[in-house]
């Protein structure tokens, strides 16, 4: 019976933000565990710099020894004054993040049991991602249609009985203390997951771990929303990560929780789901 592992991160926030001690950990616990695959939903960096990502490629490397990586950009990885509202080169919002992380935005990775699409819904100011919240303009997370289509042609492609995984940064169900979707249309791309019998969504940008089910008539949802590593830590709340155990017939998701005491992530709470 093939099991596959996730080690799920986010929000590294690479920059002042960074905390040696903590992703220095991560290594480490990759390296012990090995997992199959390392996803990182997004926000590798604090303000889209190429110092910033370049800080995060050192880290992709080490981990890269171990497991199969998967990265996705997040609100903070794109330089959305480059291009607002597409006026500009649409190019040079992602330019640094393509340079240093990956040129595709929307990787694929396959492992035994399991294949893991990125969807990037990071992108930067445009007529679609207006709300009425100022604040909230080049915050807030869209998906296209096209991507839509694009996603279901790659889960129809995949090994029949793979666990379909998409990795996304915005955090489709609201926050316990944000009380905010990162998402826009979250009922509406959530319903789409369900069509394409998508079992897990991997996603961050809350900046508070939590792990739900989406009930839905085609198809139940598993949601890991890692916290981040990083001391940017909603409501003073320790860093986070979440270890996934897929199997043909279960999802098994547990976070791992920063305890400064032991400079080490100790386990937290674990929700395990049917598939
Ligand atoms: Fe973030
Ligand atoms: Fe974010």
């Amino acid at each position: 019976m093939t099991t596959t592992t996730i080690f799920h991160c986010s929000d590294l926030h690479f920059g002042h933000a960074a905390v040696p001690e903590q992703y220095e950990a991560m290594e480490t616990l990759i390296q012990q565990y090995r997992y199959d695959v390392v996803a990182i939903s997004g926000d590798l960096s604090q303000r889209a710099r190429s110092g910033e990502f370049q800080s995060a490629r050192a880290f992709i490397r080490q981990v890269e020894e171990t497991s199969k990586v998967l990265c996705i950009p997040g609100n903070h990885d794109v330089a959305w004054w480059k291009s607002p509202f597409a006026l500009g080169d649409d190019h040079k919002m992602l330019e640094n993040y393509r340079t240093f992380i990956n040129e595709d935005i929307e990787p694929v990775v396959h492992v035994p049991g399991a294949t893991l699409a990125g969807l990037n819904t990071s992108h930067g100011v445009v007529s679609r991602s207006l709300t009425w919240r100022v604040r909230d303009i080049s915050i807030i997370g869209i998906v296209r249609r096209e991507q839509l289509d694009r996603l279901r042609g790659t889960f129809v492609e995949s090994p029949v009985g793979d666990a379909r995984v998409v990795v996304m940064h915005h955090n489709p169900v609201k926050g316990e203390l944000s009380q905010r979707h990162g998402l826009k249309h979250t009922s509406r791309i959530l319903g789409a997951f369900a069509d394409m019998s998508v079992d897990l969504v991997l996603c961050g940008h809350d900046h508070q771990d939590a792990i739900h089910f989406i009930e839905h008539t085609k198809k139940g949802t598993v949601i890991s929303t890692a916290g981040t590593v990083s001391n940017r830590m909603r409501g003073g709340r320790p860093s986070s990560v979440n270890s996934i155990r897929l199997s043909p017939d279960s999802v098994e998701v547990s976070t791992l929780v920063w305890s400064s005491s032991d400079h080490a992530f100790v386990p937290g709470p674990t929700k395990c789901f049917r598939r």
